[in-house]
């Protein structure tokens, strides 16, 4: 492996504060998905490295940070990401809508409801620990509704009344609103969360907030038509193995955290509240996260190409204290080695790839993230060019817990290319 270019401080938000005033600026505010990447980190990459004229790649987009970005500086894009609940706030967030569309939902949705006096049960185990049976009644009424009223609307206009749905599924629940997991806390149950709750009017304002913030990103794209953004749900491995576009010229991604963020488990509510996945394939879908503890870890091969002496050293290390802790971060990394050698594969000769990654603690060892996928990248052929550390300051990340967990406080961010002439 080559020596590591030194990893520079940097400070997006500080850097980029005469452009972007916040990190909730815009349609970046309408959702609360957790590990967002932060706005300003998206526009700095896109600004600094990404050619004109490039279609972006974002193979991990979670609600679309990226993407919206691109699309502000006029970049074409392409997301995928895993979960639906992800994809689906990303594709409104992407959608160039006009306040017309946006009225004809919601005036659409208010006739059917009306008529509506139940919706359909939904079957999941402890359903009742999170939401009193009105509550449930309430939002199972909007869900049918929404699917009633989606026969005369368009697919935007569905997926703009889907996403105010899932947005107030965690308010109207008994868990505490803050914090990516659902979770009953003494303060949720002391303050009675989720009992005496008018789902119908939280609708309504959320619909009309989002509204709102869409409306303002529509404007900006009033004079000039936006740049395309295509959004893909599914495990990114398979649509670099066969689908991607030969257009790509740039990959912006922040990839899952290694065992920092249990996607499943934050999403569990809204995923079945709006009926984004079948109940028989959440099994599935849990275990296919990249960086999840969730399944079985005997299915880990030994990949020698992906061990470098750091990672096997750090594998025996963390055996000593969690075997499954060691072999939650080797399948990681082994992941994202497929994950490089898919990227190196598809994009062009001279393509940047720009990575953000955040550096956890785990068993209370540190993991040097940034340096392992440094290594595992080269050995697929990437020149590494940049290295950046910026302090994560609020991500909706999980607080500092137990110890085996991942803790991250810190974030790199590794600048790449491929190069025009394979090694
Ligand atoms: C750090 S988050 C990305 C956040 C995103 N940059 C944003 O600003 O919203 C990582 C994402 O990777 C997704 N993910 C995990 N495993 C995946 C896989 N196998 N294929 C596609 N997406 C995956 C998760 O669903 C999550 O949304």
């Amino acid at each position: 492996m080559s020596k590591l270019p030194i990893p520079c401080p940097i400070d997006f938000r500080y850097k980029m504060r005469s452009k972007i005033s916040n990190s909730t600026y815009s349609v970046h505010g309408i959702d609360k998905y957790p590990a967002k990447l932060i706005p300003q980190a998206a526009r700095y990459l896109l600004q600094e490295y990404i050619p004109k004229g490039s279609t972006v790649l974002d193979t991990f987009c979670g609600t679309g940070s990226v993407l919206v970005e691109a699309s502000l500086s006029r970049f074409n894009s392409i997301g995928i990401d895993l979960n639906p609940l992800a994809t689906l706030f990303a594709s409104v967030k992407t959608t160039i809508y006009s306040e017309t569309e946006l009225n004809e939902a919601i005036s659409k949705f208010n006739n059917e409801i009306r008529y509506m006096k139940s919706g359909d049960t939904y079957n999941f185990s402890n359903i009742y620990t999170w939401f009193t049976p009105q509550v449930l009644n309430d939002l199972s009424r909007i869900q049918k509704t929404i699917s009633l009223a989606a026969k005369s609307l368009s697919n935007s206009q569905t997926r703009f009344l889907i996403a105010s749905l899932a947005r107030i599924v965690r308010e109207c629940s008994k868990a505490d609103s803050k914090g990516p997991k659902p979770f009953i806390s003494k303060k949720a149950r002391c303050s009675n969360k989720g009992i005496n709750v008018d789902v119908l009017e939280k609708f309504y304002e959320t619909a009309s907030f989002i509204k709102m913030r869409l409306l303002d990103y529509s404007a900006c794209f009033q004079k000039r038509p936006a740049p395309f953004s295509t959004i893909l749900t599914g495990d990114t491995r398979d649509f670099l193995r066969h689908e991607i576009s030969p257009t790509i010229n740039a990959i912006i991604t922040s990839p899952p955290y290694i065992n920092a963020q249990d996607y499943y488990r934050s999403s569990k509510l809204e995923l079945r509240i709006a009926r984004l996945l079948p109940e028989y394939q959440m099994l599935n879908f849990s275990r296919s996260f990249i960086g999840t503890d969730r399944g079985k870890m005997n299915d880990v091969s030994y990949v020698p190409e992906a061990a470098s002496p750091e990672l096997v050293n750090l594998r025996e290390r963390l055996a000593l204290i969690s075997k499954r802790h060691a072999k939650i971060v080797w399948k990681y990394f082994v992941n994202m080695k497929e994950v490089f050698h898919l990227m190196s594969i598809s994009l062009k000769p001279g393509s940047i790839v720009c990575i953000v990654v955040g550096q956890n603690r785990i068993c209370g060892i540190d993991i040097p993230t940034h340096n392992l996928l440094a290594f595992l990248a080269e050995s697929e052929g990437f020149k590494i060019q940049e290295i950046f550390v910026d302090i994560i300051q609020k991500r909706h990340l999980p607080p500092k817990r137990n110890k085996h967990k991942g803790i991250i406080d810190r974030e790199s961010v590794l600048v790449m290319s491929i190069p025009a002439k394979r090694i």
